[in-house]
């Protein structure tokens, strides 16, 4: 009787918390697959040492596998009219390590782990590798049956005006304070020239640079990225440290070093200005600690976008077909 008990309050508790979860729950695979998320790190690890790039490469796989049909692994589907081959989705990388992991769950524990949350538990362990905070990810996505090309559009663009940004992410239930701590996300990885060169020539109406950009960077990223060069040339997103997730990428927006042009904007309003400036530090980057807090937070809620659960979707076998 008193183990009936026990069993129906932990249950009860277990609902509770899952419901606090948007139907997710920490450790979700303890019992159905205790190795996964060991997994999943040692794929991640294995990828990065052969190449830490990757580490950007698979935040960023995440973030565009939630904001378009919530995080379900809609972005892996293979396919001429799938999300994967909309404009808003040049550049993504990381498939392989997605695909690789999802290979070693399948032989220990088949049908068990969603494409969804490998994408989930992926992007925390790049961070962790990138010497970033780590955090709990609640699991238990289940991985959709849709992926369109057409909806990529809520995608957020480097050309969006703040208002579009906050827009966007508000649609996702995400705020400003949010929208500014995810993409401090940008403290690692790179991007294409293509995505902001316009931005270094005739960009005012008398033919100046975006007065916006530092112009002691300005020459610099002129010689990266020549006006009618290679426009898939690569450029730091964070000039200082691209490999560390660390606070350097807001004291450069704050010093008009941002590289694109949706990052930089982030300085041009109070709103967004004032939370880049707080993540940027005042105090020997004492203050900058608090990125470190907030940004697991962040994450967490950006991860539990109109996720699938219990019955929903599927388990998919390949995260590239549905089943
Ligand atoms: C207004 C919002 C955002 C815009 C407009 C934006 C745009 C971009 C663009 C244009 C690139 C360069 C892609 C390339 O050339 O390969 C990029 C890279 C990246 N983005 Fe964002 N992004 C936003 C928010 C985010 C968020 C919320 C995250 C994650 C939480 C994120 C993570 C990354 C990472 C890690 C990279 C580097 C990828 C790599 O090195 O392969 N971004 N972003």
């Amino acid at each position: 009787m008193e183990v009936v008990f026990a069993v129906f309050v932990m249950t009860l508790l277990r609902g509770f918390h899952a419901q606090g979860l948007g139907g997710l729950e920490i450790g979700f695979y303890s019992s159905s697959c205790p190795n996964a998320e060991a997994i999943i790190r040692a794929t991640v690890e294995a990828h990065f040492n052969k190449d830490p790039t990757i580490a950007a490469g698979l935040l960023r796989l995440h973030f565009h596998d939630c904001f378009v049909q919530g995080c379900d692994g809609s972005i892996l589907i293979t396919g001429a009219s799938a999300e994967r081959n909309a404009l808003a989705n040049f550049g993504l990388r990381g498939f392989e390590v997605i695909d690789d992991a999802k290979t070693l769950l399948e032989a220990s524990c088949p049908g068990a782990v969603s494409c969804a949350d490998i994408l989930a538990l992926a992007a925390r362990d790049a961070v962790v590798l990138s010497n970033g905070p780590s955090w709990e990810v609640p699991t238990g996505r289940r991985d959709g049956r849709v992926s369109s090309k057409s909806e990529a559009s809520s995608l957020p663009s480097p050309l969006d005006s703040i208002a579009i940004q906050r827009n966007k992410f508000m649609s996702k239930g995400l705020n400003d304070h949010d929208l500014v701590t995810l993409v401090g996300a940008h403290t690692i990885g790179q991007t294409d020239c293509l995505f902001f060169r316009y931005r270094l020539y005739n960009f005012t109406t008398t033919g100046n640079a975006d007065p916006t950009l530092n112009q002691a960077f300005l020459p610099q990223l002129q010689a990266i990225c020549p006006k009618n060069g290679d426009g898939s040339k690569r450029v730091t997103l964070d000039k200082d440290s691209q490999f560390k997730f660390d606070v350097s990428f807001f004291k450069n927006v704050r010093d008009g070093n941002g590289i694109l042009e949706s990052d930089q904007r982030l300085w041009g309003e109070a709103a967004t200005s004032s939370i880049v400036q707080n993540y940027a530090g005042n105090v020997r980057g004492l203050l900058g600690l608090r990125f470190d807090f907030e940004f697991p937070k962040a994450m967490i809620k950006m991860s539990g976008i109109e996720v699938k659960t219990g019955a929903q979707g599927e388990i998919r076998k390949i995260c590239s077909m549905f089943n």
